[in-house]
């Protein structure tokens, strides 16, 4: 089936933008990288096929997702940039050829070429960029959007293997990035753990890493074992470092932890030896790894190759294919989701791969059923390609049993038995009853959760404990189970500290503000973003009530349109005059939650709005890195490097090179007095 290329890419860019935000902000992925890796290519393609639908915002220009809410948020001295991957060797010599070709090297006479490369393992965990300033740890950032990422130095700091203070004669500052992941021995325990208290069970050591990483209990995040290799670098002052290797040698001298399979290669085919002999070795680790890493080895060379928009040039990961094991389907069943999506899972015999076992994996909808013609009874090859939620690939169709029968959508919802729509346009089954069951608990159970209401207390488990004997049918009710404080006592589990600890919980989330709340209601559309746009706009919600659909889609934030489309405003319309809408707002009302918000910004016109700028050099009143999160704030997005596309270089004392390539493209160069001038007029 051919289909109009800019309907695929608006399609592809909505499914990676979906797939972005699972991986980077709930750290919850529904499909393999390889997966969303050959997703990115084909938009990749169809881009460079159609230029005239190239746009900036489209996700392959995109170096991560948003940070997690919660933390701190502080902008990076250096982004954190991602790494391009390939599946193929031949690509990683396609690779290495750009490179020589890149530096200029001169080849022999079969073309071959020398240039040292360090290969290592790619460590499967979560990144994160540690800053020790005279050698003392002082902060340590997730990498968040690349830009900015979270401070969980609390947290880092019980990572056993990091140290808290350096060895030896480090550099004044040292920002050292690396990887944390969690020990297969540390997993085991954590899930046996959860197992025996009927928690859910963490999908692998990736997640259950990054799960760990979010906590606010660094006390508990200490008792999870996790561990850290050092495999890259930030800024560091005085910086005589000439090589990656160099580097690594010092730093672990330092007592940071380097990884010991790391190899220093002359040619590309000594690259693929050690990717070949390591593909063997990683089986036998404590650790997963989902690839070798590949970097040049010379930090000259780095900066002369320079970086795209979303990766470095010096640097490719060749990553393993996902492990596929084959298993039978036993049954497909429907579950509903908080917008009342019904989507099908396929219910597998158990089958060990990629390190857990695997009894669930989701089926997308109807289309990737009818496409892939998935029937129950079926033998299916699924893949796990390490820190994702499983996916049928597909179909052992020789070993179809006779049976076997089309697998049919449901006409009613699995839970309140109404029929189930599907809108033009969409793939998605949904079920439009705003009361229907399943809908409200996910609904409620999305309502307390962190980002959202953030209610200590109220987790998944206890959602569904409250519901069962209808003390939730509506998030109205969640403010009035202090009068059910008896009955709730008599629940499975429940003890007086409990009770307290929930009750204070609830107490606690009332105060959270309007763009909380927004978010939180589920609204179709409306996410965590475009609530906070909204609740900072309007600061209370009798205004948004009384706007009009224009009005909710078309105001600016500093001079920049807001980014509420059409579709965003008419569906909170909708809501909000809706009978179920007005009495959900009516009981947060009544029950003494805070709908309004602090606004705090104006909305002026900000002369940073949409303007790309570089800050060098040093500066008298501000520290860099928060004058770049405050100029983000005002829209500016902030670069590391001058180019043709660079807006504004603000220049402090012993500005450099940049400033240099600044005056020589003619580029605007503000000093730290314009700067203040500036900022004094839209603070
Ligand atoms: S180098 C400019 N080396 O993989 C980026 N990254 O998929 C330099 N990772 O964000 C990164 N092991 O967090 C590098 N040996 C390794 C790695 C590694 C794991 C992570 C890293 C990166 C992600 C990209």
């Amino acid at each position: 089936m051919t289909q109009d290329p800019f309907q695929r890419i608006t399609e592809l860019r909505k499914e990676l933008e979906y797939h972005n935000k699972l991986y980077y902000t709930d750290a919850a992925p529904e499909v393999s990288d390889q997966r969303y890796d050959q997703l990115i290519a084909e938009l990749a393609t169809l881009e460079r096929e159609h230029p005239q639908y190239q746009s900036p915002h489209s996700p392959t220009h995109r170096v991560g997702g948003a940070p997690i809410e919660g933390f701190k948020t502080i902008a990076h001295a250096q982004p954190m940039l991602s790494i391009d991957n390939t599946y193929d060797q031949q690509e990683l010599t396609a690779w290495h050829q750009r490179v020589v070709s890149g530096l200029g090297l001169p080849t022999d006479l079969w073309g071959h070429a020398t240039i040292e490369c360090v290969a290592e393992p790619k460590i499967d965990g979560v990144a994160i960029s540690l800053r020790y300033e005279a050698g003392i740890l002082v902060q340590a950032l997730t990498r968040g959007n690349g830009v900015e990422g979270d401070d969980i130095t609390t947290n880092v700091k019980t990572v056993r293997n990091i140290p808290l203070k350096l060895e030896g004669d480090p550099p004044a500052v040292l920002e050292v990035r690396g990887e944390i992941y969690m020990p297969h021995a540390s997993f085991e325990a954590i899930n046996q753990k959860r197992r025996d208290q009927g928690l859910e069970l963490f999908a692998n050591p990736r997640n259950a890493t990054a799960g760990t990483l979010k906590q606010k209990d660094s006390k508990a995040v200490a008792q999870r074992k996790l561990m850290c290799f050092a495999h890259g670098r930030g800024v560091i002052e005085p910086d005589t470092f000439e090589t990656y290797y160099n580097y690594l040698q010092t730093i672990k001298s330092y007592g940071l932890p380097v990884n010991d399979n790391v190899k220093c290669c002359n040619t590309i085919d000594e690259v693929w030896q050690f990717v070949e002999e390591f593909s063997k070795k990683r089986t036998t680790l404590a650790y997963d790894t989902d690839g070798v890493v590949v970097k040049v080895n010379n930090f000259l060379a780095h900066e002369s190759l320079g970086a795209t928009a979303k990766a470095p040039r010096w640097c490719i990961a060749y990553k393993f294919p996902a492990e596929q094991v084959q298993t039978r389907l036993k049954q497909i069943t429907w579950q509903v989701g908080k917008g009342g999506t019904v989507t099908p899972v396929a219910e597998l015999d158990p089958v060990f791969v990629a390190g857990t076992t695997v009894r669930r994996a989701t089926l997308h909808n109807m289309d990737e059923i009818s496409r892939k013609d998935i029937r129950v009874g079926d033998r299916v090859l699924v893949e796990k390609a390490g820190e994702i939620i499983p996916q049928v690939v597909s179909v052992v169709l020789a070993d179809r049993p006779a049976h076997a029968v089309p697998t049919k959508a449901p006409e009613i919802c699995p839970s309140c038995k109404e029929p189930v729509i599907q809108e033009e346009g969409e793939t998605a089954l949904r079920c439009v009853n705003l009361q229907c069951p399943a809908q409200v608990r996910e609904k409620l159970i999305w309502f307390a959760g962190r980002g959202q209401m953030d209610i200590d207390g109220l987790g998944e488990k206890v959602v569904h404990q409250l519901a069962d004997v209808d003390l939730l049918k509506s998030f109205g009710d969640v403010y009035k189970l202090k009068d059910h404080a008896s009955q709730i006592l008599t629940l499975e589990r429940f003890g007086q500290t409990k009770l307290d600890n929930l009750l204070a919980g609830i107490e606690q989330s009332k105060q959270r503000g309007l763009a909380k709340i927004l978010g939180a209601l589920g609204i179709r559309h409306v996410g965590t973003t475009a609530a906070r746009i909204l609740a900072q706009h309007f600061g209370e919600i009798v205004a948004i009530q009384l706007a009009s659909v224009e009005e909710l889609a078309d105001f600016q934030v500093m001079g920049n349109k807001s980014g509420i489309g059409p579709q965003i405003a008419q569906s909170l319309h909708d809501f909000l005059a809706s009978d179920a809408g007005k009495q959900i707002i009516t009981d947060l009302q009544t029950t003494g939650v805070n709908l309004t918000e602090e606004k705090i910004l104006q909305p002026v016109d900000s002369p940073f709005a949409g303007k790309t700028l570089v800050i060098t050099g040093s500066f008298d009143n501000y520290d860099r890195r928060e004058l770049t999160s405050q100029l983000q704030g005002f829209g500016a997005k902030v670069s590391s490097s001058v180019s043709k596309k660079t807006h504004l270089v603000i220049a402090g004392q012993a500005a450099g090179s940049k400033l240099s390539k600044a005056q020589e493209l003619g580029i605007e160069v503000w000093d730290e007095a314009k700067l203040t001038e500036a900022l004094a007029l839209i603070c």
